[in-house]
């Protein structure tokens, strides 16, 4: 039997991979501190969806922890020792990360630096890192390629997700350890963090509450399902999972872009509802589009996307109105 581990495993995207896990044999664990980023009860009722879903509670472990502390990480580590580790646990978001860049560094960087020396003294070789489309910056060409220079981040979020790319590289290169870095692009649906604009302008719309809508609209969005990111992730596992020493950086987009006006139109449609708009300035560190090039992620994992915007807005719009109303 396979065993992972994935930190952050009570989070949107951590929740859903450690479900589509749970129905293949395999022993999982999770190592989460279950912060108040956005409701830690959110947090908990995932992990009882984990625990009620695969019915197989004896294969699930909960760690439950910092992993901004060393000892605390490796002795999780050395206790069940992952075959293969899907490293999601961060600061994501990126305006929250301009109000406390340092948060970020040590959450992102000193966090992932821990995860790969507990690797290392353990001896467990395969990783997955979630990284972000953010490290593109304002990328002038589209689509945006793994081979694009994203050596001019604009953000801190973005600058230290750069920076865990390149520590993972040297750990693959030192310790030959095999690693997939996913950049995702803005990943949603349902269970996703209520921090992000569809669920805010969904609840809002919802509840007859003006919307804060930056720029003037034409900001553009590569956005991804959340069934496509785990697809990409699970085939992500498979990829690191071989005996031949490997490393790559992989783009999980839709490769479809939405104006921040369509997006707001998909979602009024879904709700049945118009939205009162309040326009305000472009945010700092808000790029202006995002476009991911997914054909390596094609070619190299078999990634293929699926799911049309408007029908996962109806899907995420039908799981808020039973879930959080
Ligand atoms: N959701 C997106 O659109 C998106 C886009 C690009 C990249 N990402 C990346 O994907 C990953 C998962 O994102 P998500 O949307 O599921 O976020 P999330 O906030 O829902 O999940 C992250 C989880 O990590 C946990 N965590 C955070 N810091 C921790 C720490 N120090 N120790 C232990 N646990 C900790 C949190 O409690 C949370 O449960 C993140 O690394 C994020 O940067 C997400």
């Amino acid at each position: 039997m396979k065993s992972v581990l994935i930190t952050g495993g009570a989070g949107f995207i951590g929740s859903h991979v450690g479900q589509a896990l749970l129905k293949q044999d395999i022993r999982l664990a999770i190592i989460d501190n279950f912060n108040d980023y956005y409701s830690p009860q959110f947090k908990r009722e995932n992990i009882e969806l984990l625990y009620k879903d695969g019915k197989q509670s004896g294969s699930l472990c909960l760690y439950e922890g910092d992993i901004r502390d060393k000892e605390f990480v490796e002795k999780a580590f050395a206790k069940f020792l992952p075959d293969v580790t899907i490293h999601l646990a961060a600061s994501a978001g990126v305006r929250p990360s301009i109000v406390d860049p340092e948060l970020y560094v040590k959450q992102n960087i000193v966090g992932t630096m821990n995860i790969l020396e507990a690797m290392r003294s353990v001896g467990t070789k395969k990783l997955i890192f979630a990284s972000s489309s953010s490290v593109y910056g304002n990328n002038k060409k589209v689509p945006f390629s793994e081979t694009d220079n994203v050596d001019r981040p604009i953000s801190p979020n973005a600058a230290t997700k750069k920076s865990c790319e390149l520590l993972c590289h040297t750990y693959h290169h030192l310790f030959n350890m095999n690693i997939a870095c996913l950049r995702f692009f803005t990943v949603y649906g349902p269970r996703q963090r209520p921090d992000l604009a569809i669920y805010k302008f969904t609840q809002n719309i919802i509840d007859g509450k003006p919307i804060h809508v930056f720029g003037d609209g034409s900001t553009m969005r590569d956005y991804t399902y959340i069934d496509d990111i785990v697809d990409g992730v699970l085939k992500a596992v498979r990829w690191v999972d071989n005996e031949e020493k490997r490393y790559d950086i992989f783009n999980l987009g839709e490769s479809n872009t939405i104006t921040l006006k369509q997006m707001i139109e998909v979602i009024q449609a879904a709700v049945g509802k118009r939205a009162i708009i309040i326009k305000e300035g472009m945010q700092q560190g808000d790029v202006e589009r995002t476009y991911a090039d997914i054909s390596h992620s094609k070619e190299v994992l078999g990634y293929n996307p699926s799911t049309e915007f408007s029908q996962g807005i109806r899907a995420f719009v039908e799981w808020y109105k039973s879930n959080r109303m």
